[in-house]
């Protein structure tokens, strides 16, 4: 693992994920689904940076991959097999231009502090493309936005839209990822048509939005107790059918063919 400090000197030590990172592994995995979608995205290249990396979760095994994560509990969970690791930040990749075929961001770039300026520098460092997998605001309404009303402007701080995005980077590809109902990951929206999933505290330790609710627990009381007396079952039937819902999951792929800053 490379040096504990980023370019300007700042310890990365304080990284927001080691605080609410513990047990992010636990919960907190590659859905075969998504991970197919996310490599088709990559396209051919072999070397690939996989910035915000987290865990390891998504890290193709085919490519020769290089992880770029902040947090020291993150990476302290990386498993034996996962890419090989460099402590940093978005916004000040340690890499000179055009190091890599490809870069990836999974569920990263609300948690950066300047994502403009992560977007700029992952750009700089990618030879060919530039793939994110992200959230861009709600298209369906979620049903857990009625236990926890809070969810819907926590969700929504950091997250850029593509609109937003657009104007720093140009156009790019942008397309909806549903998430399928038993979603082997354990993101926000994962477990839509598992609402129980919610009540497990070690769910919700894995979801970086949990971390900023407070008052919990007479929300989940509620929650029980509707899904206890069939309340639940009746008021949200409509998606229990469902295969999968769009609920604002977002892969977004920048060419750098062409592409100016
Ligand atoms: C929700 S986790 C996603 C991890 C992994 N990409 C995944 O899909 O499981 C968000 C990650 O972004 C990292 N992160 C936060 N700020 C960052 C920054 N400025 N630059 C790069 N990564 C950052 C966190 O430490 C955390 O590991």
């Amino acid at each position: 693992m490379a040096s504990p400090e980023n370019g300007s000197g700042k310890s990365l030590t304080g990284a927001r994920y080691d605080t609410i990172g513990k047990g992010y592994n636990l919960r907190r995995r590659a859905d075969p689904r998504i991970a197919a979608r996310i490599v088709s995205a990559l396209g051919g290249g072999q070397n690939v940076l996989n910035i915000g990396a987290g865990t390891g979760s998504y890290e193709p095994s085919d490519r020769q991959v290089v992880a770029l994560e902040p947090s020291a509990v993150m990476i302290s969970q990386r498993g034996v097999t996962a890419a090989p690791v460099i402590q940093g930040m978005a916004e000040q990749l340690p890499f000179s231009d055009n190091s890599f075929d490809a870069a990836m961001g999974l569920l990263t770039l609300h948690h950066w502090t300047d994502w403009q300026a992560g977007l700029l520098e992952a750009m700089r460092v990618v030879r060919q493309r530039l793939v994110l997998f992200s959230w861009v605001g709600y298209t369906n309404d979620f049903w857990l936005t009625d236990y926890f009303p809070e969810i819907g402007p926590i969700s929504s701080e950091g997250f850029p839209t593509p609109e937003d995005i657009a104007t720093v980077m140009g156009s790019f590809e942008c397309v909806p990822v549903p998430v399928p109902y038993d979603c082997q990951d354990g993101f926000l929206c994962s477990y839509w048509r598992r609402p129980a999933a919610y009540l497990d505290p070690m769910v919700r330790q894995a979801i970086s939005t949990f971390a900023r609710i407070g008052d919990q627990e007479s929300r989940l009381a509620r929650l029980a107790t509707d899904l206890e007396t069939g309340v639940w079952a009746q008021k949200y039937a409509t998606i229990l059918d469902a295969e999968d819902m769009d609920y604002g999951y977002r892969l977004m792929t920048f060419e750098k063919s062409g592409w100016q800053a």
